[in-house]
């Protein structure tokens, strides 16, 4: 039997179907169905069957209120500010060898724009060695490790779609060098998913709901049921980098990033670029009613994308990168307070099953799906940073078949970052030779200035990998 309390909430929320075929389930089934239904955020429900909207999801509106951000750490182009990066960098390090900073990696996407049947980390993005986006980010923590003599636990977040590939992928490849026991992999939660008319949660048979997964803003809820902050806390992590499987070029755990998120007595910062144009799919850091915060591009009105200032610049310039660094009291206080972030919806066409149980395949959008995201939690700091960084140096995200983002445009910019780097120091390989730069050979260009002599020995004639050394 159900408990007393949640028959109330399902037949408050109007949701008594749910129950519908109960009496055919075993007890086993039964079992699960109740399960699920006692995860589900009735919230979310209730709101969405009243109102045909999230509790806070009129996006638009919020939009038309928004300011560029008033305050941004831009590039360094002073001397001034180069002492400040210079600082920053210090204490950023000293933070590194406190061993005070963990890693968080999102890769609970499914990566349907890119046209890939496995999961996106597992995609072979190596311009000369075809490694894998996975393969060549964990080289990143642990080439940072080695260098601050330190250890960087990784909490990789998975979902039940690409949970299993992910980790069989690790486990044969020996996680890449990193010590099994610094890897935790986790999956995120899911959403119920509700009819786009009445509001119903959708089943998807008989026993279970149609859910899908949460979105990266169930990363809170996912570390605590994990009991993963129990475990930053007994190794006295701090702060956590985030960053997503898509962008090899992601400077894992940078100390001038963590350094500047110190000095401004930051609880949350985000990195972004200057947007390539109105059209480009990336969030932007902006300011309402005096709190910094991200706006998704899809919840951006055009005409606001398109709006510029006076000097002829996108008015909405800064572009979300999508890496952030969070203090872990941030993260934990998000994880238990309830309801905090809005949901965000997508109308989709969901398979489900009708109420005489006959599986349905729709072929127009029939119902919402909801999710969170990772950069609302922006508002709720005390201070949220926003840090600006060069686009060729640290963003080149994987997301479409063709064009730009696709696997040619990232390999192109890998090399690219590569031989400017070479350049830096006097090596110049040809223009058609490509060249990858393993993280265990040189995190930055000043490692390469210690290999001149190496360098100047090798000959570029064929695609180069410069691999790690030890
Ligand atoms: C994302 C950001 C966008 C940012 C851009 C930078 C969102 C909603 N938007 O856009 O603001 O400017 O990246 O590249 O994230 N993921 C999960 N669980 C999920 C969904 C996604 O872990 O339920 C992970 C994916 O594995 C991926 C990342 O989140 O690593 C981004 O997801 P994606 O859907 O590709 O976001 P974009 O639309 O590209």
């Amino acid at each position: 039997m159900l408990d007393a309390k949640l028959s109330q909430m399902i037949e408050q929320t109007g949701q008594q179907h749910l129950l519908r075929f109960w009496k055919e389930l075993s007890a086993e089934q039964q079992k699960l169905l109740a399960a699920q239904l006692a995860d589900l955020d009735w919230d979310l429900v209730s709101n969405f069957a009243k109102k045909g909207t999230s509790p806070q999801s009129d996006f638009e509106e919020r939009a038309r209120r928004a300011a560029p951000p008033a305050y941004v750490v831009r590039t360094p182009k002073s001397a001034a500010d180069r002492d400040k990066w210079r600082a920053a960098r210090e204490i950023g390090e000293n933070a590194l060898r406190e061993g005070k900073v963990g890693a968080v990696l999102l890769a609970g996407g499914q990566g349907t724009r890119l046209g890939f049947k496995q999961s996106k980390g597992l995609f072979p993005i190596g311009p000369v060695t075809n490694q894998s986006l996975l393969e060549i980010l964990a080289t990143k923590l642990i080439a940072t490790s080695q260098r601050y003599g330190t250890t960087i636990p990784y909490f990789v977040m998975t979902s039940d779609k690409t949970h299993d590939e992910i980790e069989e992928f690790y486990r044969r490849n020996n996680y890449f060098g990193l010590d099994p026991k610094d890897v935790f992999l986790f999956p995120q939660g899911f959403a119920p998913s509700v009819d786009l008319k009445s509001g119903k949660v959708l089943l998807a048979d008989k026993g279970n709901l149609s859910m899908s997964p949460d979105g990266h803003g169930g990363l809170f809820s996912a570390l605590w049921k994990a009991g993963l902050f129990g475990e930053m806390q007994r190794r006295g992590i701090e702060y956590i980098f985030s960053h997503q499987v898509d962008n090899p070029l992601a400077r894992v755990c940078d100390p001038e990033f963590i350094g500047l998120h110190l000095m401004h007595e930051s609880e949350v910062s985000t990195k972004v670029v200057a947007k390539t144009g109105p059209d480009e799919k990336v969030g932007v850091a902006v300011d309402i009613d005096g709190r910094t915060q991200i706006i998704e591009y899809s919840d951006l009105p055009k005409d606001l994308a398109q709006a510029r200032d006076a000097a002829g610049d996108l008015k909405f310039w800064a572009g979300s990168t999508a890496i952030h660094l969070f203090n872990r009291s941030f993260l934990e206080r998000v994880a238990t307070s309830d309801n905090i972030l809005p949901w965000h919806r997508a109308i989709k066409k969901i398979p489900h099953i009708d109420d005489q149980g006959n599986a349905v395949e729709p072929t127009v959008e029939n119902g919402v799906k909801f999710e969170r995201f990772i950069f609302d939690t922006l508002p709720l700091a005390k201070v949220a940073l926003i840090v600006e960084t060069v686009r060729d140096d640290e963003f080149a995200p994987l997301k479409n078949k063709e064009g730009e983002f696709s696997p040619d445009y990232v390999r192109d910019r890998m090399v690219r970052l590569s031989k400017r780097w070479l350049n830096s120091i006097g090596v110049n390989p040809p223009d058609d030779v490509a060249v990858e730069i393993s993280p265990r050979f040189a995190l930055s260009p000043e490692d390469l200035s210690a290999r001149t002599g190496e360098l100047a020995a090798v000959p570029f004639d064929s695609p180069t990998y410069l691999g790690p050394k030890d």
